[in-house]
């Protein structure tokens, strides 16, 4: 079959999911790339290179090749995409695979290009782009083709994507520099700020992951504490200390609430049917930072409409990706699927 020849990519800035058609996802890796500065030979990619994170000796750097998702390094990413792709798809010498890749909304022409450029390089026989947000609301299930208005959150690591969505095409949108990484650096700079504590990124994201909150614990119970271990800033050792989830909402705060605006700046720039629609539907979060604790009730109440997180929303775009083929008329009319001529 012509359409098994296609895969889905999402090339996030933390995260790579490929989606297969019949298989589902089959591959997570973190968009991570180790590289021996030395010889410019690649040491490791996706998961192995991201367990080095903060690691290296100094001729090994670690690399994230997409940055607020888009690519940094084209270098890097085309070698990593490449090494991805040929695991998912074999050496299959005479049959390579046309590709579906999810780019953050609102990116330029040379951006788009270079996605395009890099998926070619890296073994694909063609590549179509399809907005983040598309291909979120696809992959959450939403019917993208109606005339009805959808709006979905993904808020990555990168980026938090906002857009609504009507047949088949992205009506407003909004893509702002906040998310998952910022939230990892917020609770840096508040560990570093009371307790001159260094702390790494691995250890910031554990800590977002398993105590952060998006609103104010309710009671004690709610209130999780966690012990934290880096370096003293002062003596130069290494110390530990215990946070709590209060302590974390409080770093997250001001990042949290840029969110906030940047939906309602949208919401407040639709027009009046499709508020209308999506004051019924509700809005629709993807992207890991949609697993935040609490995060669906604070965007329910700062905009006072219904809230709720897409069944697996880390797989959300990927999935999305593999359901363009299915939507490619409707896609083709609204220009939410992008064809750049090579
Ligand atoms: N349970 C969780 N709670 C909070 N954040 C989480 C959780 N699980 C994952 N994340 C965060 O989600 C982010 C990754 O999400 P995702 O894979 O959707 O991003 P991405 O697609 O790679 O980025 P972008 O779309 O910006 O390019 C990371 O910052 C990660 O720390
Ligand atoms: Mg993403």
């Amino acid at each position: 079959m012509l359409r098994d020849k296609h895969i889905g990519i999402d090339l996030g800035t933390v995260n790579v999911y490929i989606f297969v058609k019949g298989k589902g996802i089959v591959l997570k890796e973190p968009s991570v790339v180790a590289i021996n500065k030395e010889t410019d030979k690649i040491l490791a990619i996706g998961e192995e290179a991201r367990r080095m994170v903060g690691k290296t000796p100094g001729n090994i750097v670690t690399e994230r090749p997409m940055k607020d998702g888009v690519i940094a390094d084209y270098n890097t990413t085309e070698r990593m995409l490449e090494y991805f792709i040929r695991k998912v798809w074999g050496k299959r010498r005479f049959s390579k695979p046309k590709v579906i890749v999810g780019i953050p909304s609102g990116g330029t022409e040379v951006e788009k290009r270079a996605v395009m450029e890099a998926s070619i390089q890296a073994g694909a026989k063609d590549a179509f782009l399809v907005e983040e947000p598309m291909a979120a609301a696809l992959g959450a299930g939403i019917d993208v083709g109606e005339p009805n208005g959808n709006m979905v959150v993904d808020i990555g690591g990168g980026t938090t994507d906002i857009a609504i969505i009507s047949l088949g095409g992205i009506v407003v949108n909004n893509s702002i520099r906040v998310a998952g990484n910022k939230f990892d650096q917020d609770i840096i700079r508040y560990i570093k700020n009371k307790y001159n504590l260094i702390i790494g990124e691995n250890t910031a994201e554990r800590i977002k992951i398993e105590i952060g909150t998006a609103l104010p614990p309710e009671n004690e119970d709610e209130n999780l504490e966690i012990e934290v271990r880096g370096r003293d800033l002062i003596s130069g050792l290494p110390k530990g200390i215990v946070v709590s989830s209060r302590e974390i909402y409080e770093a997250l705060k001001d990042s949290l609430d840029e969110i906030i605006e940047g939906v309602k700046r949208v919401l407040e720039s639709s027009p009046p049917e499709l508020s209308s629609d999506i004051a019924d539907r509700g809005i629709v979060l993807t992207g890991g930072g949609a697993l935040l604790k609490k995060i669906d009730r604070l965007i329910a109440e700062a905009t006072e409409t219904p809230v709720t997180i897409a069944e697996n929303p880390l797989s959300c775009v990927a999935i999305g990706t593999g359901k363009v083929m299915d939507y490619i008329d409707v896609l083709k009319q609204g220009r939410g699927l992008i064809t750049l001529s090579r």
